[in-house]
């Protein structure tokens, strides 16, 4: 998670840049197809689904590192 950068616009619990990853996670709570399309726009970037401000894609990230912290960030949900 540090090293991939992703801190520097997400925090668990507050919205810094991107939304909350517990927000994240209790917004497609019961979508099960929640992790495939989080992988996807993760390494794609992603605009419009919370704001207008866009995540730049994640492509330096490894495909097995960016399911392993979407299956955490699914995780968090309270
Ligand atoms: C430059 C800032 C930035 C970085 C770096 C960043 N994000 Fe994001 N992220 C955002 C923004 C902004 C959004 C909201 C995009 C939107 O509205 O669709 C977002 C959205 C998301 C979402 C929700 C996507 C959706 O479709 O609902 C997830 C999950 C996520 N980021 C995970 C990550 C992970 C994991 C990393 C590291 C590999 C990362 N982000 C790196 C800014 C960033």
């Amino acid at each position: 998670m540090k090293k991939d950068g992703c801190v520097a616009c997400h925090a668990i619990d507050k919205k810094v840049i991107g939304p909350a990853y517990q927000e994240v996670a209790a917004k497609y709570k019961g979508d099960k197809d929640a992790a495939t399309k989080l992988v996807d726009n993760v390494k794609k970037g992603g605009v419009g689904v919370w704001g207008q401000i866009p995540m730049p894609p994640n492509a330096q990230v490894s495909d097995a590192d960016v399911k392993e912290l979407v299956a955490w960030i699914l995780t968090l949900k309270k």
